[in-house]
C-alpha cells in the first residue's frame, strides 16, 4: 500500500523502529472504539483498523489530514477528523493511541491531549503508547543553547541515570520539577536527556531516526566530577522555552 504524505511524514513513515514498536503495541492491545490523536498519514489508524471495531483518527494539519482521508479511504472502519484533539468532543473510548511524542514529552502536545482525552477513556481502557521513561546523563558541550543530539556527538561524562517515569493512564502532571543526581567521572557543563517508549507491557523502543532525539541541556556553569545535583524542570508540552537546569 502507497501513502500520500507529507516530507516530514514520508520520514515518520521510513522509522521503521518506531512504526514496529507501535504496530505491536496495537495489535495486541487495540479493540473497541480506538482514538488515533495526531494521526499524521493515518498509519497508526491503519495497524489498528483490523483490530478495533472503530476507529478515529484526529489531526489538527489540514494537509496532512487530507492525505491521511486519502489513504484510509478504503476501510470502512476509520474516519478522518481534521481538528485539534484538545477541542474534540470525544465519546467514551476503549483505546487512544497517541504519538505527539517528544524528549521528555517536552515539545509536542502529547501531555496537553492525553490530559483531556483521558477523561473520555473507559476505567479498562488502553492508551498506547503506555509510557515513557526520561533518563540524563552529564556531558561536555562547547555551546550555550539548547539543543538536539540526534547522533550523540557529545561524549558522555558518566552513566546514565533514569529520573522520571511518566504513566500515560494514570495522572499526567503538566510540569517536570526535581533534582536528579549524576555520577560524573569528568567536570561536565550539559546534560543529555534521553527518552525510551513502552509502547504496550515488553515492547520498549529507545529514541528512533524520528522519535525523540536526545536533547542536551548545557547548565550554564561547569560542574565538578564525582557526584552531582541537578535542578531540573520543564512543562510538558510547554516547549524548549519552558525548560531550566542549574546545578545545586
Ligand atoms: C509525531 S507526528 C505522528 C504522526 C502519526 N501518528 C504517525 O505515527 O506517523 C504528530 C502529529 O500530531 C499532530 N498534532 C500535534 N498536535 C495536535 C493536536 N493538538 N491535535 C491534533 N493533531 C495534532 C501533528 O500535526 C502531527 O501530524
Amino acid at each position: 500500500m502507497r501513502f500520500r504524505v507529507t516530507p516530514y511524514h514520508g520520514n515518520l513513515l521510513g522509522d521503521h523502529e518506531r512504526l514496529a514498536a507501535f504496530r505491536e503495541a496495537i495489535s495486541s492491545r487495540a479493540r473497541g472504539l480506538t482514538y488515533d490523536l495526531g494521526a499524521g498519514s493515518g498509519i497508526l489508524s491503519f495497524f489498528a483498523s483490523e483490530y478495533a471495531d472503530r476507529v478515529i483518527a484526529i489531526e489538527r494539519d489540514p494537509k496532512i489530514a487530507a492525505c491521511a482521508g486519502e489513504n484510509l479511504s478504503g476501510l470502512d472502519n476509520v474516519s478522518v477528523v481534521n481538528e485539534d484533539a484538545l477541542h474534540y468532543e470525544f465519546t467514551a473510548a476503549d483505546t487512544i493511541i497517541c504519538e505527539m511524542l517528544d524528549t521528555a514529552l517536552i515539545d509536542e502536545e502529547q501531555v496537553p491531549v492525553l490530559r483531556r482525552a483521558l477523561r473520555f477513556l473507559r476505567d479498562d481502557g488502553t492508551v498506547i503508547p503506555q509510557a515513557v521513561f526520561n533518563a540524563a546523563e552529564p556531558v561536555t558541550v562547547n555551546f550555550e543553547n539548547i539543543m538536539y543530539d540526534e547522533n550523540l556527538s557529545q561524549p558522555s561524562s558518566g552513566p546514565m541515570r533514569v529520573y522520571d517515569r511518566v504513566e500515560f493512564r494514570g495522572d499526567l502532571p503538566e510540569i517536570f520539577r526535581g533534582s536528579l543526581k549524576l555520577q560524573a567521572s569528568s567536570p561536565f557543563n550539559a546534560i543529555r536527556i534521553i527518552s525510551f517508549t513502552l509502547t504496550a507491557p515488553g515492547i520498549i523502543c529507545g529514541p528512533t531516526p524520528m522519535m525523540n532525539p536526545p536533547l542536551i541541556i548545557p547548565l550554564g556553569e561547569t560542574g565538578d566530577k564525582g557526584e552531582v545535583e541537578i535542578k531540573l524542570s520543564y512543562r510538558m508540552g510547554g516547549g524548549l522555552d519552558s525548560v531550566e537546569a542549574s546545578i545545586i
